[in-house]
C-alpha cells in the first residue's frame, strides 16, 4: 500500500499496515483518535481509519513540547503523526491486532481538527439506540461493523459484476422518472413542472423497461437497480431498495435458475468462503406451504407440519367440523419435547399465530406416562387421539400443534408458529446456509379486499403452457413459469418467463380484471413492443440488501445500507421529508389540502 495512492501529503500509510517488518522506519500517518489513555507520563492514543488501527506513544521525556500538544488531544480529533515504528516492549503485544507488535513513537504532532464530544462511543460494544445511530449516522459508520457491512455489500456488487460481464451481460440504465409499474406497491410521485397536474412515478423495479430491451434484441441486461416502493415497513424493507436485475431472451425457466446459481456459487466462493453444492433444492409452492407453512421456507431445521383434516372428519370438536365442512385445511405441527410448555408459553404462542390470522391454537401434550392432556382432548375418541399419536408420530414428551382455518392462513399461522419455535428452541445453528428455489408458484391469488384475482408475482408472468386454456375456463388454477430464490427463510429474490404473446398478455389482463381500454393507458407502449417481435424471454431480481443481511447475520437491512431510514420512512439525520417553500409549490401547481 505504501507505494500507492494512499500515499499523500498527510501520510506514508494507513492505519491497518505496519507491523514488525516497519520498525526502524520514520513514517507519517493520520486518522481519528479512537483511544486516549495516559499512563505514567506516557501519552497513548489508539488512531483509527478504515484501513485499522495504530498506537501511537507520546513521550514527555523525548518531545517535551509535543507532549503539550498530545494534552489537548480529545477522542474522534483527526492528527497527523509523524514518528519511529518500534516494537512494542514484551508483555504489552495485541495478538488481535495485525498492528500490535508495533507502536509509533511521536516525534511530530498536527491536530488536523477538532471533534465536538460524540454523542456515543464509537466502539462495537457501546449500545446505542438506533435513533441515535440514525441521527449521526456519519459517526455510525465508523464503527467496524458498519464499515465491514459496507465493504461487503461493495464486495457481492463487484463479484456480481464479474461474474454478469464473464456470462455476456452488459448493463444498461433504466430511467429514475417514469410511469407507475406494476409490482403491486404504493408508487413514489413526482411532479411535473412541465405538465401542470401530471405526475412521474418512481420505478417500483425496471421491470417494463427490461423486457422493453429484450424486444431491442440486447439479449442479456443486468443492472444494479435502485426501486421505490412506497409500503409499511419491517426489518427487511426500505423505501428505496437496490435489486440485482437480470432479463435475458430465448431462454426458459432452467437458464435463469442456473444462471442465478452461478452467481450465488460465486458470491459463497469468494465471500464466505464457502462451496455451494448445485444445482440448490427445488420446492413446489404447494410443497412449501403444506410442509413449511411459507411460501419462503427456512430450511435450517426440521419441524415440518402435516395436513390432519382427513383424520377429524367425524369428530364432536365443533371448531374443526365448521372449518372441514368449509373446505378448509387443518394443520397440525409436532414438536419433540413440547410437553415442557407452560400454560404460559401456550398463551404466548396463540397468540402469536393470531397475529397471522388464526382463530386460536389447538395444543395436545403427551406427558410423560402416555396421557392427552388437552383442553379439547375430550372431544376426540380414543381411536381418534391414537391414530394422531400414530400419524403424526407423537412420542411421550411431544406436544402437537393444531390450527383449523382455510388452507393458506392454516399454513401460514401454523408456519409463522415452526419459525417462533426454531427460535424459542434455538434450533438453528449459527453459520448455516440453505437456499432453496419454490417454483410453480399459482398465476393468482384472490383478495377477499379488492374481490378480484391479483396476480401473485406480477401481470406479464407467462402461464406454464399446459394452464394457458385454463386462463378461459378456471384461472385460480393455473400456474406460472415463476420461482423465487430462498436463503435462510428470506425470499432473497423472484422472477418470471414473460409473456411475448400479446394475446395470452390480453387473456390474463381479463383474468385481473383490467380491461383493453385500462391496458393501454397503463401498459400500452409494453403491449406495442410485443406485437413488433418480442424474443421469448424472463429474468429475476435478486434483492442486493436481503442478500447482504442474510450472508452477514444482520437483523434489519438497515445494516446493510449506508443511509438508511427509519420504519415510517423517514431520514433522522436529513429530516426528510420536509415542507419545502411555496414557491416550490407554486411551481409544480400543487396546493396542500391540510
Ligand atoms: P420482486 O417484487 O419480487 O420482483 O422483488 C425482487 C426482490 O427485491 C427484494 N425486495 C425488497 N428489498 C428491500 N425492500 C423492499 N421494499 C423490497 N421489495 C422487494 C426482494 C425481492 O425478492 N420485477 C420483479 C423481478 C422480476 O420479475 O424479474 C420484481 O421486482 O428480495
Ligand atoms: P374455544 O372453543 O373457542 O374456546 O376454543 C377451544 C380451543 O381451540 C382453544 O384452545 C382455541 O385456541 C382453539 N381454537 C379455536 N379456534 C381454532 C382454530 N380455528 N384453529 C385451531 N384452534 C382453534
Amino acid at each position: 500500500m505504501s507505494n500507492s495512492l494512499f500515499v499523500t501529503k498527510f501520510r506514508t500509510h494507513t492505519l491497518g499496515e505496519l507491523n514488525k517488518s516497519n520498525v526502524g522506519q520514520e513514517v507519517t500517518v493520520a486518522g481519528w483518535v479512537a483511544k486516549r489513555r495516559d499512563h505514567g507520563g506516557l501519552i497513548f492514543v489508539d488512531l483509527r481509519d478504515r484501513f485499522g488501527l495504530t498506537q501511537i506513544v507520546f513521550n514527555p521525556e523525548k518531545v517535551r513540547e509535543l507532549h503539550k500538544e498530545a494534552e489537548k488531544i480529545r477522542l474522534e480529533y483527526v492528527i497527523q503523526v509523524t514518528g519511529k515504528v518500534v516494537p512494542r516492549p514484551a508483555g504489552t503485544e495485541n495478538p488481535k491486532l495485525p498492528t500490535g507488535e508495533i507502536e509509533i513513537e511521536a516525534s511530530d504532532l498536527k491536530i488536523l481538527n477538532a471533534s465536538e464530544q460524540s454523542p456515543f462511543e464509537i466502539s462495537e460494544d457501546s449500545f446505542v439506540s438506533d435513533d441515535v445511530r440514525l441521527k449521526y449516522r456519519f459517526l455510525d459508520l465508523r464503527r467496524k461493523m458498519m464499515q465491514r457491512n459496507l465493504k461487503f455489500r461493495y464486495d457481492v456488487t463487484r463479484v456480481a459484476r464479474t461474474y454478469f460481464d464473464g456470462q455476456g451481460f452488459m448493463e444498461v440504465e433504466t430511467p429514475c422518472l417514469t410511469k407507475s409499474t406494476p409490482e403491486g406497491a404504493r408508487d413514489y410521485l413526482v411532479p411535473a413542472r412541465l405538465s401542470p397536474g401530471d405526475f412521474y412515478a418512481l420505478p417500483q423495479s425496471p421491470q417494463l423497461f427490461k423486457q422493453l430491451l429484450m424486444v431491442s434484441g440486447i439479449d442479456r441486461y443486468y443492472q444494479l437497480a435502485r426501486c421505490f416502493r412506497d409500503e409499511d415497513l419491517r426489518a427487511d424493507r426500505q423505501p428505496e431498495h437496490t435489486q440485482i436485475d437480470v432479463e435475458m431472451s430465448f431462454i426458459g425457466e432452467e437458464n435463469i435458475m442456473n444462471l442465478i446459481e452461478g452467481l450465488l456459487v460465486s458470491v459463497f466462493k469468494n465471500l464466505m468462503k464457502i462451496e455451494l453444492k448445485t444445482p440448490f433444492r427445488r420446492m413446489s409452492y404447494d410443497e412449501a406451504m403444506n410442509r413449511y407453512g411459507s411460501d419462503k421456507p427456512d430450511l435450517r431445521f426440521g419441524l415440518e407440519m402435516s395436513d390432519v383434516t382427513e383424520l377429524f372428519k367425524d369428530t364432536g370438536f365443533k371448531v374443526f367440523q365448521d372449518v372441514i365442512q368449509a373446505k378448509g385445511a387443518i394443520k397440525a405441527l409436532p414438536v419433540s419435547g413440547g410437553a415442557q410448555f407452560s400454560r404460559k408459553d401456550m398463551d404466548d404462542m396463540t397468540e402469536h399465530v393470531k397475529g397471522f390470522g388464526a382463530k386460536g391454537l389447538v395444543w395436545m401434550k403427551r406427558s410423560a406416562a402416555g396421557e392427552w392432556e388437552s383442553p379439547v382432548a375430550k372431544f376426540f375418541t380414543p381411536e381418534v387421539l391414537e391414530k394422531i399419536a400414530k400419524t403424526l408420530n407423537v412420542k411421550n414428551g411431544d406436544v402437537v400443534f393444531m390450527v383449523a382455518s382455510d388452507w393458506r392462513t392454516s399454513c401460514f399461522s401454523l408456519g409463522a408458529l415452526r419459525n417462533y419455535l426454531a427460535n424459542k428452541l434455538k434450533l438453528i445453528a449459527e453459520g448455516k446456509y440453505e437456499l432453496c428455489w419454490v417454483v410453480d408458484f399459482p398465476m393468482f391469488e384472490y383478495s377477499d379486499e379488492e374481490k378480484r384475482l391479483m396476480a401473485l408475482h406480477h401481470p406479464f408472468t407467462a402461464p406454464k403452457d399446459e394452464d394457458v386454456p385454463k386462463l378461459k375456463t378456471h384461472p385460480e388454477t393455473a400456474h406460472a413459469k415463476a420461482y423465487d430464490i430462498v436463503l435462510n427463510g428470506t425470499e432473497i429474490g423472484g422472477g418470471s418467463i414473460r409473456i411475448h404473446d400479446r394475446g395470452i398478455q390480453s387473456q390474463v389482463f381479463e383474468c385481473l380484471g383490467i380491461g383493453e381500454a385500462e391496458a393501454q393507458e397503463k401498459f400500452g407502449f409494453l403491449l406495442k413492443a410485443l406485437s413488433f417481435g418480442a424474443p421469448p424471454h424472463g429474468g429475476i431480481a435478486i434483492g442486493l440488501d436481503r442478500l447482504c443481511a442474510v450472508l452477514l447475520g444482520a437483523e434489519s437491512i438497515r445494516d446493510v445500507i449506508a443511509f438508511p431510514k427509519t420504519q415510517k420512512g423517514t431520514c433522522l439525520m436529513t429530516e426528510a421529508p420536509s415542507k419545502v417553500a411555496p414557491k416550490q409549490l407554486k411551481e409544480l401547481h400543487l396546493k396542500p389540502v391540510a
